[in-house]
Parts: structure tokens; sequence; C-alpha cells
């Protein structure tokens, strides 16, 4: 398996699965050291404060088992900064590593899972596994093709956000469209004021009420559903991104769509620039005297454009499909035997993936942006060296 590694200046390294560590129960080690899920952060600034509530408090949003509208899996996420830090909590400079043990990998759950091993499930990466790394291919509850390998990310995210915060840069996503239900208009005041006011994170309460008791009718039905989440990148100056290859929107887009269960992403207006006028579509520029700089008076391009930030917010739509893993009776494929079977996937699952997704994609943003900036100001540093190298 290749592409485990995300970022070119600031880097997450990612490795583990579902259920690692399962079959080494019987090693004399603590529990914690069966096995579990990884990231190295390469690229951390010294000095940054990195206490593990901090990346704990990341990581308890997209904990499972936490309400009726996500998996029962009871996954404490708890996490041990094991290198990059040295006193007070202080980076050093060094890579920061961190671990994230399973710790709910039960016998039961894993013949759950090996009764459905050679079951293609629908709409899961099992069928693509199976063909590219066959029989060794991972079958225990998706291996790296889980909701669980983003914890991974989510942690890598955490670390992004201690730099960012000492820039004044602030991600935040939430929830805005479930199974077809659309909350209004959300501002970033809004957002902020709402976070996670619910269990699905969607900062339009009213809507929201009516979103849970949809998913929870579905859910009942034996049946999942998707949704949008929004994401809104405020205080990135104008400047960052390169203007082919590594625009900002397509670093964030490749980060973004690496998320399992993402199936779209735009930007600003996004799609709905296919059907306006160029006057319709232009945001018109203006100069703002009480900040000094040139501003907007709409922001259609999402805080992008010719793959460079505006200093305006950037905004982004992501498309979430409905859980794949889904109890209702399914066909599908039996591959040991190539018969065509109809089986019911009963595992620990998520009737949607929106409520617990929303803080892997305000982790990858972060990560995304804060790479951006090294490349930016990597840049402009070499550019401003000039004959001033001798002083450095
Ligand atoms: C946070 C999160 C939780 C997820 N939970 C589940 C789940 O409970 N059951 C499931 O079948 N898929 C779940 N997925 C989705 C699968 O990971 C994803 O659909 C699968 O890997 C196939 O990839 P694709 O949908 O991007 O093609 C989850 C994804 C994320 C990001």
């Amino acid at each position: 398996m290749m592409g485990n590694t995300f970022g070119r200046m600031f880097r997450i390294t990612t490795c583990g699965e579902s259920y690692s560590g399962a079959f080494r129960k019987h090693l004399p080690v603590p529990p914690e050291l069966y096995g579990g899920l990884m990231v190295i952060v390469d690229g951390v600034p010294p000095g940054i404060k990195l206490a593990a509530e901090m990346i704990q408090e990341e990581l308890d949003k997209r904990r499972p088992g936490q309400s009726k509208l996500d998996s029962p899996r009871k996954e404490k996420d708890r996490v041990y900064i094991f290198s990059g830090v040295m006193e007070d909590d202080m980076t050093t400079g060094a890579p920061v590593g961190m671990l994230i043990p399973n710790v709910d990998i039960e016998d039961d759950q894993i013949e759950k899972h090996r009764s459905y091993k050679d079951l293609i499930r629908p709409g899961q990466a099992a069928y693509t596994y199976y063909k590219k790394y066959g029989d060794y291919a991972d079958w225990l509850g998706a291996g790296r093709a889980s909701g669980r390998e983003t914890a991974a990310r989510v942690a890598g995210g955490a670390v992004a956000k201690a730099v960012l915060d000492r820039m004044g840069i602030d991600v935040i996503a939430f929830v805005t469209e479930i199974h077809g239900i659309k909350a209004g208009p959300i501002t970033y005041e809004m957002a902020k004021m709402n976070y996670r006011k619910n269990e699905l994170n969607c900062p339009d309460l009213e809507k929201a009420e009516e979103m849970i008791r949809d998913l929870l009718k579905v859910k009942a039905e034996g049946d999942s559903v998707g949704g949008v989440i929004e994401v809104i990148a405020r205080g990135v100056p104008a400047g960052i991104g390169e203007p082919v290859f590594d625009k900002l929107d397509a670093i964030i887009a490749h980060a973004i769509m690496s998320i399992g269960a993402v199936k779209g992403i735009e930007f600003g207006e996004g799609f709905g620039h296919a059907a306006l006028k160029g006057s319709e579509s232009n945001d018109t520029p203006y100069y703002d005297s009480a900040s000094g700089r040139i501003r907007f008076r709409t922001n259609r391009a999402g805080g992008i454009l010719g793959g460079i930030s505006t200093g305006e917010d950037i905004r982004i739509r992501i498309a979430v499909k409905p859980t794949p893993t889904i109890p209702l009776p399914q066909e599908t494929v039996n591959v040991a035997t190539l018969e065509n079977v109809t089986n019911s996937f009963r595992t620990r699952n998520d009737p949607s993936i929106c409520p617990r997704i929303y803080p892997v994609c305000e982790a990858m943003t972060r990560i995304a942006i804060l790479d951006a900036i090294y490349m930016a100001k990597g840049y402009e540093g070499v550019a401003q060296i000039g004959s001033k190298w001798k002083k450095l």
C-alpha cells in the first residue's frame, strides 16, 4: 500500500487499521500496545504548545459511541504523544509521533467480520481491496478503508490547529444537509455560536431537529443516509497557494477527497457558477479603508482565485455518501464460491457518516492550508534572500 503521507512540507504519515491488534492479544505487552493507529507529523515548528488534551479535544469530536446517531463501537480514542515535545508540552521542532490504541477489538466482532469475509459489501472498499491485495486483504472492519483510519488524521490535524491558532486562522466545519433536508444559509458567526449544539453539529438548530428525526427513522428501517458538510476557513491571508498544479483549491480538494465516503467538493458557488452569467458570478472588489485592504462585496469564488487565496473566507461544501454497510438485505457476490447471494451486514455502523466526518474535514483542511502556507512562505523567503544571504 502506498500514499500514506499527505502534505509537501507540513506532512502527516498515518498507519493503522480498524482492528489492528486484534490478532496480537496474546503478546506480553499492555493492551494499549496490541495495535491501533499512529501518525507522524513532520514540519512542526519549535515552541508550539502541544498538550495531549489539545489533541484529545479534537479526537473526542469524532469518537464513536457518543450518541444514538453514531456507531455503538466503544473506542476511547485515547491519544498518547510519544515524541516531539519537551518540558511544558512545548514542541522541539522534531517530528511529533502519536499513538491511538484500538481497545474495542473483541472476538465476537472479529467472528462477525469473519463470517462476511468472502462477501463483497456493496458500496464498501471490500471488492477493490480484494482485487488489489488478494487473499491478504484486511477483511476485519474494512481495514484501512474504515472510518477508524480517520482518527489518525484528526490527531495530525490537531497539530496543524495549534500552529494555525497562533496565526489567527480558524477552520470550522458543520453539517448543512442530511438526506435532502437543508439548513438555511449559515454565516461564520452562526456556525461559531451554535457549534456542536446538537448531535449532528448543524448550526440551524430547528432544521437539525427535522434532520435527526429523519435519521432515526431511516436507522430504524435498517438504512443509512448521506449529507453535506460545509467548511469555513477564516483568517487565511491573501497570496497562499500556487497558480498551476498546486492551486490551493486543488490541494484542499486532494485532502478532502482522500476521506472515505466523500463524493464531491465545491468552493464558493461551486457548481452553481455553471448557471450564472459572468456579471452574476464575478465578485466585485473594493477598497476597504477600515482594514486597509482590497476586499470583495460577495464571495462566490469561495476565497480562492487562480489557485491563490484572496483573503476572504475559504468556503467549501462537501458531499458525503450514505454509510455503505446497512442491515437491510442486499444482493452481493461470494468471491470464494462465486455465487450471487443476498446478505444483511449487521456490523457496528453509523446511520450517517456526517456527524462524525466534520472533524475529519476540519483536520484535512487545516493540514492542507498549513502546508500551502509553508510553501508560500518558503518561496517568499528564498525570493528575498538575494545579496542578504551572508547576513543569515
Ligand atoms: C468517520 C467515518 C465513519 C465511517 N463509518 C462507516 C461505517 O460505519 N460503515 C461503513 O460501511 N462505512 C463507513 N465509512 C465509509 C467508508 O470508509 C467508505 O465508504 C469506504 O472506505 C469506501 O470508500 P468510498 O466511499 O470513498 O469509495 C466511514 C467513513 C468515515 C470518514
